[in-house]
């Protein structure tokens, strides 16, 4: 593959591809999105509000009026790059899966003596505007373009942990896992995301850090009031309520469930309690997206691919599945549903 000038790249992070991309196709909705042979490198030709990237949990960065082609040599690439006159720029170089037969500083020295050529400035510190290649050594791509998002390493998810909220529960969701839910179910629509089951909020916060529209239901009142101090402490809001998941009232404007249920091997009342909560939410809207999230057997864990995983989610149809690694012994799957058409 090679293209360039008109082509948009979406670079992913590394730690889940697979779950990244269809987190990209729920936020960039009116692209096709395409995959290349490098794992971490998605094409598109089409135009979206790019900013999204920000708001994703696996996105380095969009890189637009760009191209991406096989890893041949610094002159050829520097050759392919479409150089014009910018003021207060920087280039970023940065390496995905290992390494390509090059110096990253090497790149930035040269792109940026090409775009010095065309009469462009720098500022290293806090540029304006800033051009990135990205060297991917799985399938040996290199690609370009103007960068719109963070960039690599740069989104601090690790220091977004779960255990530095003030009220902690080992069920606590991964803060990236969260948002990655929530952006693939919610997307693009306006309306609320609901979690029937809130626990210490990790949904909710990721939901109503991305301006959503926010509403958690626990019937465990140390839940409720754990959730609020950690949707205050993250300073953002959300309505909690004391509840029953499978009876409470929806709100008019629905988007998206995104739930992690309580939910054990072989454990009857947890299928009697995740089916009594779908039916609830069946009853009374027709259109919603599901998201759920459910602790399986460590070792179905793909990260390129979405996987096969029989499950039963009545009232919905499931979509896709895919695999997360927790530990050695313990594994999530999340599950991407929508309801099924009535009659
Ligand atoms: C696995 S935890 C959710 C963890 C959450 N995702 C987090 O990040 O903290 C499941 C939650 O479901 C709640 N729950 C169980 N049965 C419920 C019901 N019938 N209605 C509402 N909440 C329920 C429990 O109190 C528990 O907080």
């Amino acid at each position: 593959m090679q293209s360039n000038g008109n082509t948009t790249v979406i670079a992913l992070r590394g730690w889940h591809p697979a779950l990244s991309r269809a987190e990209a196709k729920a936020m960039f909705p009116e692209c096709d999105l395409e995959r290349t042979e490098a794992r971490r490198l998605i094409t598109t030709n089409g135009s979206s509000d790019w900013t999204r990237s920000s708001l994703m949990s696996g996105c380095e960065c969009v890189l637009i009026e760009g191209g991406i082609t096989k890893w041949t040599s610094i002159e050829d690439l520097l050759q392919l790059i479409d150089y014009k006159q910018m003021d207060e720029m920087a280039v970023e170089c940065w390496r995905h899966e290992g390494k390509l037969p090059v110096s990253t500083k090497d790149i930035e020295m040269q792109v940026g003596g090409m775009f010095h050529d065309k009469g462009s400035t720098f500022n290293l510190k806090n540029p304006k505007h800033r051009f990135g290649v990205v060297l991917d050594a799985s399938a040996e791509y290199v690609a370009w373009g103007w960068m719109i998002g963070a960039g690599p390493g740069k989104h601090g998810w690790s220091a977004m942990r779960a255990n530095k909220r003030p009220f902690f529960r080992p069920v606590s969701l991964e803060p990236r896992l969260a948002r990655a839910a929530v952006n693939i179910a919610a997307g693009i629509s306006g309306g609320y995301v609901v979690d029937p089951m809130c626990g210490t909020g990790g949904i909710l916060i990721e939901s109503a850090i991305t301006g959503r529209k926010t509403l958690g239901i626990d019937f465990d009142p140390v839940m409720v009031d754990g959730t609020k101090e950690n949707l205050q402490w993250a300073g953002v809001s959300a309505e909690v309520k004391r509840e029953d998941a499978t009876r409470f009232q929806l709100p008019n404007n629905i988007a998206a469930i995104v739930v992690d249920p309580p939910y054990g091997r072989n454990s009857i009342g947890d299928e009697k309690l995740l089916e009594d909560m779908l039916q609830n939410i069946s009853r009374q809207t027709d259109e919603c997206s599901l998201v759920v999230i459910l602790p399986c057997e460590a070792g179905n864990d793909n990260l390129d691919e979405s996987i096969d995983f029989e499950f039963d989610l009545p009232g919905f149809t499931i979509e896709q599945t895919f695999g997360i690694p927790v530990h050695k012994s313990l594994g999530r799957v999340l599950i991407i549903a929508s309801i099924s058409p009535q009659g």
